[in-house]
């Protein structure tokens, strides 16, 4: 008997529970062919409309369940539907089949890979070890096509950076941290087991001779080592895990900062800190030629220096400390002892907000001068900036970082130039900037980020903003004796960035010093150290703070801090 399949909307069931048997029936008719295929002499497709609607309600009680022969529109439509999803099923066997051949395939040949031993030839000459970066001609002289001279063979160590695989060549620009490298492999090498499964990032020594780049051709310091022998010495994750999977391009930021130690192995993050280095070197530098002696104040600290909504506490023996915000007022204290001096040390600030300038730790480069007037401080920062920019740049290598980092750097033209924080409410209301609160500035508000940096920007030059009124200054900044409103401070506005120092003269009257704690409402007894300079030979002095970060910011032209910091911390991020 020609066998009946029933299909029914409503109970029905496209799964394996489903036979097609009037009490296991399928739900649609598509399935039922996929299940019964009808070349089956005299099969029929016997179906149950539903008797609900979309909502699940009954649409008609009284409607009496019968079966019926599916009409023929409904069988022409199935079958299409069928046949379709015959074709792509064959498709997908197809590939699969394809797929597993070439698996097979590749397996085969990496077995026969694995056969492969690369040996070094003993007779070669003795590799010299150099890093990637040397080319120093009495070390490593290359074979060119004008003459015969073999070039020296050498042995670099360094990770695989990038690759890339033509038929008999695989070319392997290897990276040490000094440099980088074309390393070009050919022979057996190419079709060994550890080539073939070569990852970015593997670590592996190859021994070669050095030969100059042929004519049009590019590579790091117009080299390539010619290999004829290497070893790897660590292979890196492939796959899901590969290097490039993990800190993908176009990745999230708080994945990237997630896998900061690699991301660190980009081009582009390892060039800022080694900028970051080479300006820290020119720092110190710059201090030395003015005599200025390097100290290291402590980290942990009882006093607050910058107000204390920034502070970060935390329990010391059971007292209350803090993370520094500054090292200023130990500075001050060693200008007796020591005459001028200056740190590079890490400061910490609780910020609520989360800006691009702002870090929860960051490195303050601070520097406190004696016997001075506000015009010798200003001349003095102005001067360690400009020899700090000349010392970096001095370096072919690091002007070489800025320049592609920021090509459009210029050396800043000297003198800086000098305005007075009311000229500035002055500019910011002439060039209807308004306040945070969407008013025209006004004499004592406090200019915010926003403003501050679209006045820098628009003026494009480096910028001394002096005279600020008191009320929004620190408690420790002298006033001003021909207006008594403002102080002797300074802050350094650079385009792009914004601030990037803050300075001033610092009160040195003991009892100016007592009514400014008693004004802001500190307790002076803490500070006994601090206050004490004004008691045993005070003077006039002054000095400032420079955050590195920011300074690299303007420098390598990153639009946040955070990328020039080695692992940044800022709200809610202390990892890695
Ligand atoms: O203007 P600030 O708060 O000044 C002081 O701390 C003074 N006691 C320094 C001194 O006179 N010795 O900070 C100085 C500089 C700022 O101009 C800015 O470059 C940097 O430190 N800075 C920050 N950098 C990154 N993240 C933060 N949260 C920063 N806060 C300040």
């Amino acid at each position: 008997m020609a066998p009946s399949i029933y299909i029914d909307e409503d109970v029905g069931r496209d799964d394996s529970t489903a036979t097609g048997a009037e009490t296991a029936p399928y739900k649609t008719l598509v399935h039922a062919l996929v299940n019964h295929e009808p070349t089956t002499e005299g099969i029929q497709y016997l179906t149950r409309k539903s008797q609900t609607d979309a909502a699940g309600e009954n649409v008609d009680p009284a409607a009496k369940l019968e079966w019926k022969p599916a009409t023929k529109s409904a069988m022409k439509k199935a079958t299409n539907l069928f046949e379709q999803r015959k074709k792509k099923a064959a498709k997908e066997h197809e590939l699969a089949i394809r797929e597993k051949a070439e698996a097979d395939k590749r397996q085969a040949v990496l077995e026969e890979a694995k056969k492969i031993v690369i040996k070094e030839d003993t007779s070669l000459a003795k590799p010299v070890r150099i890093r990637l970066d040397n080319t120093d001609p009495a070390v490593v002289s290359l074979r060119t096509p004008e003459s015969d001279a073999p070039g020296t063979r050498v042995r670099v160590l360094g990770r695989v950076h990038r690759m890339r695989a033509q038929k008999d060549y695989v070319f392997i620009t290897l990276a040490d941290g000094y440099g980088y490298m074309q390393c070009i492999l050919t022979g057996d090498m190419v079709k060994s087991f550890d080539i073939m499964t070569l990852t970015l990032e593997t670590s592996m020594a190859i021994h070669g001779e050095m030969r100059a780049v042929p004519p049009k051709q590019h590579a790091p310091n117009d080299r390539e080592l010619h290999a004829d022998f290497f070893t790897v010495i660590g292979k890196a994750a492939g796959d899901k895990e590969a290097i490039t999977t993990r800190v993908a391009p176009d990745a999230d930021p708080q994945t990237l900062y997630d896998n900061r130690h690699l991301v660190l192995r980009g081009e582009t993050s390892s060039s800022v800190m080694k900028v970051r280095s080479a300006c820290l070197r020119a720092f110190r530098k710059a201090f030395e030629k003015n005599r200025m002696v390097e100290v290291t104040p402590p980290a942990m600290v009882q006093t607050q220096v910058e107000g204390g909504s920034t502070l970060f506490g935390f329990d010391y023996y059971g007292e209350n400390a803090y993370l520094t915000q500054s090292s200023q007022l130990y500075l001050e204290t060693c200008l007796p002892a020591l005459g001028d001096v200056y740190c590079v040390c890490p400061s910490f600030r609780a910020e609520k907000s989360l800006t691009r300038r702002h870090l929860s730790e960051y490195t303050h480069i601070e520097a406190e001068l004696d016997f001075i007037t506000f015009t010798d401080l200003l001349d003095h920062i102005e001067d360690v900036i400009c020899n700090v920019i000349d010392f970096t740049l001095a370096e072919p290598e690091i002007a070489a970082y800025v320049q592609k980092l920021n090509p459009d750097f210029k050396r800043p033209s000297r003198p800086f130039r000098r305005m007075k924080y009311s000229d500035a409410i002055q500019w910011l209301i002439e060039h209807d900037i308004p306040n945070e609160e969407g008013k025209p500035h006004q004499f004592g508000d406090d200019i915010a980020e926003a403003a501050e940096r679209r006045m820098t920007d628009i003026i494009n030059t480096p910028i001394f903003l002096t005279h600020f009124p008191a009320e929004i200054k620190a408690f420790y900044m002298l006033k001003d004796p021909e207006d008594r409103r403002v102080t002797e401070s300074v802050d350094v506005l650079m385009p792009g960035v914004g601030e990037i120092v803050g300075g001033s003269m610092r009160m040195d009257n003991w009892d100016e010093l007592m009514n400014a704690y008693k004004h802001e409402g500190m307790d002076p007894s803490p500070y006994y150290w601090y206050t004490d300079q004004r008691k045993y030979g005070t003077s006039p002095h002054g000095g400032y703070g420079l955050g590195l970060e920011r300074f690299l910011a303007w420098l390598c032209a990153r639009y946040t801090v955070r990328d020039c910091s080695l692992y940044p911390r800022f709200t809610g991020r202390c990892t890695p």
